[in-house]
């Protein structure tokens, strides 16, 4: 290490994203070990001073903190990593990028236009680097789709189809708000599936099959009031449970894209499919290893959907991996970003996805919700360069 450049990580937030991220620092020295620069996990912090010293100890940062402002004002922190709620995004991000630190901030950017506009705006006027952790970009059978559609194998795309469906809020006594249930008040969240769930897909959607020109949308709110653990009132809920939405994208593709919290059976099914002229793929995150492709060019006598094992050394990102036909797991979708992260500050090009590629993902969040309470297709103003 002692020839590397170091970044010193501040990490904000020390939950379920704070964990995996640090993982993902743990792992660039060991298996990305040629890069020029290398993360030092500097500091952690959390509200709580037992909470965020245990996770210090144990994750090894060398410091903590309890105020995320004492973080920033720091001299030792280059890169601060916000794994906080969405209601503190703008706040933290916009702050960081004033003190010249570089930002990695979750998804989704914002809860709305307005703090998506103020934080690309911030990161812009700092000239700080950013990126915004859309994780499934790096699954490497997700890259292989993007490969594969770049590469012009599908040909002219038709459809774009994307899911993400999950159960767990179908207790109508679960309650909204505090820690851990932050996602069910609209306060700490901005939305519901929308911004937590159909996020991703639009992400990965835009990658993939470029930008979303306009939508239609449904949302529906199952449970309309639960109990708020802040207030220990029942509060209205204001939240979208589900979603549906359907698009044109700028290609002339229609998409199709459906989240809830309310099917039953379902925990985390991620799942999207492209139909092209020539070719479809289709992918589901809990086979993530796999990707599933029909090619129209094969042999008819043999023609029919495959499912191509993502494990070879010559597909994204696994010549750092194990062998040919072991696999790889969720975690490693956030170690290929922070490496990403880590390169890119060697090769000079932007992280993608940056605040401004992660702020059109929030334009059509937000026609979303739009058309879903006007009942009215919306244009989402979308421009896509990623
Ligand atoms: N990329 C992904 O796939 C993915 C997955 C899950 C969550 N996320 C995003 O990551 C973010 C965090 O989600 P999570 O699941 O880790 O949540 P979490 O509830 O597990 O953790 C949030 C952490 O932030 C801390 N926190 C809250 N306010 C704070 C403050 N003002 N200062 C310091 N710490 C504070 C909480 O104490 C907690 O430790 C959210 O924006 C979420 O949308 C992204």
């Amino acid at each position: 290490m002692s020839n590397k450049k170091p970044i010193r990580i501040g990490l904000i937030g020390t939950g379920l994203m704070g964990r995996i991220h640090t993982n993902a620092y743990k792992r660039i020295p060991d298996f990305f070990s040629e890069f020029e620069y290398m993360p030092v996990l500097q500091a952690a912090c959390a509200r709580r001073e037992d909470k965020v010293k245990a996770f210090a100890e144990q994750w090894g940062y060398a410091s903590y903190e309890t105020d995320w402002k004492e973080l920033i004002a720091r001299e030792d922190i280059d890169a601060v990593d916000i794994c906080t709620p969405n209601d503190t995004h703008a706040e933290i991000a916009i702050a960081a990028a004033k003190a010249g630190k570089m930002i990695l901030c979750e998804k989704p950017l914002s809860r709305t236009l307005e703090e998506g506009e103020a934080m690309v705006k911030a990161v812009e006027e700092a000239g700080v680097k950013n990126t915004v952790w859309y994780n499934y970009r790096r699954v490497p059978a997700v890259t292989l789709a993007k490969q594969l559609v770049d590469s012009g194998k599908l040909g002219k795309i038709f459809h774009y189809r994307a899911n993400f469906l999950q159960d767990w809020t179908i207790n109508p006594e679960l309650p909204q708000g505090g820690d851990a249930l932050w996602r069910l008040d609209v306060d700490a969240a901005g939305s519901g599936v929308t911004g937590d769930l159909l996020a991703h897909c639009i992400d990965t959607a835009m990658w993939l099959n470029g930008g979303i020109k306009d939508v239609s949308a449904m949302t529906e709110t199952f449970i309309k009031e639960r109990v708020h653990q802040g207030s220990g009132m029942v509060q209205k809920v204001g939240i979208d449970d589900a979603c549906v939405f359907h698009c044109h994208f700028d290609n002339g593709s229609l998409g199709l894209f459906e989240a809830t919290r309310y099917a039953r059976g379902h925990k985390a099914l991620y799942t999207f499919e492209i139909n092209g002229e020539h070719a479809s793929i289709r992918w589901d995150l809990h086979d993530m290893n796999w990707l599933e492709i029909f090619d129209h060019k094969d042999e008819s006598q043999v023609r029919g959907w495959r499912r191509v094992h993502i494990t070879e050394g010559e597909q994204p990102y696994m010549n750092r991996w194990w062998i040919p036909g072991t696999s790889i797991g969720y975690e490693h979708s956030f170690i290929h970003q922070a490496a990403d992260f880590f390169l890119s500050l060697q090769t000079g090009e932007p992280c993608a996805p940056t605040f401004q590629d992660a702020f059109e993902t929030q334009k059509v969040c937000q026609a979303v919700l739009d058309s879903a309470a006007s009942k009215s297709w919306k244009d989402t103003g979308v421009k896509w360069e990623g």
